[in-house]
């Protein structure tokens, strides 16, 4: 079983905690996680150069999305993660999901696939949930890729620079638990 795990936050926080917890959590049960930082690889912004991709089902830039792609589609499972910035995902995660629009172009079939969404944010989790609810219900939905888990987790670090308090601050004290419950449902729903 393959998971990628994509994370969207500009620098190494919260997000990159979360998802290497969740990285343990699945090789424990003998799933294959790769993480994937944004941050890290070089994602030209999509163009809207809607002929090219309508006619060739494919995206003309040679960039690193070239690799993600053939990624996405062999994997069974993902991990998406991306920071609340305005009640949205960061600009990265946004580029992203933009030039992810060759599978839809493509009508590539993900229904087989299986995902969980989370953000992070400095407001209280019904704050957070508006981003949750962009990639939840604007991004996965459209491709066509179910959802099994999803969940927003408070953070302190609004531009003060703690760059793992989402485990530390006392305001998620259940994480572990469901973290754990989490990649159970993942788990389970590729299992069937
Ligand atoms: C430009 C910017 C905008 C932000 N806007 C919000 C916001 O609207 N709501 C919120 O809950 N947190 C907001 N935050 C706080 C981040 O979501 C928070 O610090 C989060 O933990 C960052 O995730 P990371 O540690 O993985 O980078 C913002 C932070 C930045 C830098």
């Amino acid at each position: 079983m393959k998971i990628l795990s994509v994370c969207g936050s500009p620098r190494k926080g919260n997000s990159e905690a979360v998802l290497l917890r969740l990285k343990q959590l699945l090789e424990k049960k003998g799933a294959e996680n790769e993480i994937i930082l944004l941050r890290e690889k070089k994602i030209e912004r999509c163009t809207g150069c809607v002929e090219y991709c309508n006619k060739n089902l494919d995206c003309h830039k040679k960039d690193d999305m070239v690799k993600i792609f053939e990624k996405i589609r062999s994997a069974d499972g993902y991990v998406f993660i991306t920071p609340n910035y305005f009640k949205m995902p960061t600009g990265i995660f946004k580029d992203f999901i933009d030039r992810c629009s060759i599978f839809y172009t493509a009508q590539t079939n993900m229904s087989g696939k299986r995902a969980i969404v989370i953000t992070v944010g400095a407001d209280v989790e019904r704050e957070i949930d508006v981003c949750l609810r962009n990639v939840t219900d604007n991004f996965c939905k459209t491709l066509g890729i179910p959802v099994v888990a999803k969940k927003s987790f408070r953070s302190k670090s609004e531009l003060k620079g703690n760059y793992n308090d989402i485990f530390e601050n006392g305001l998620n004290p259940d994480i572990e638990k469901q973290l754990e419950k989490m990649a159970d449902e993942l788990f389970k729903s590729l299992k069937k």
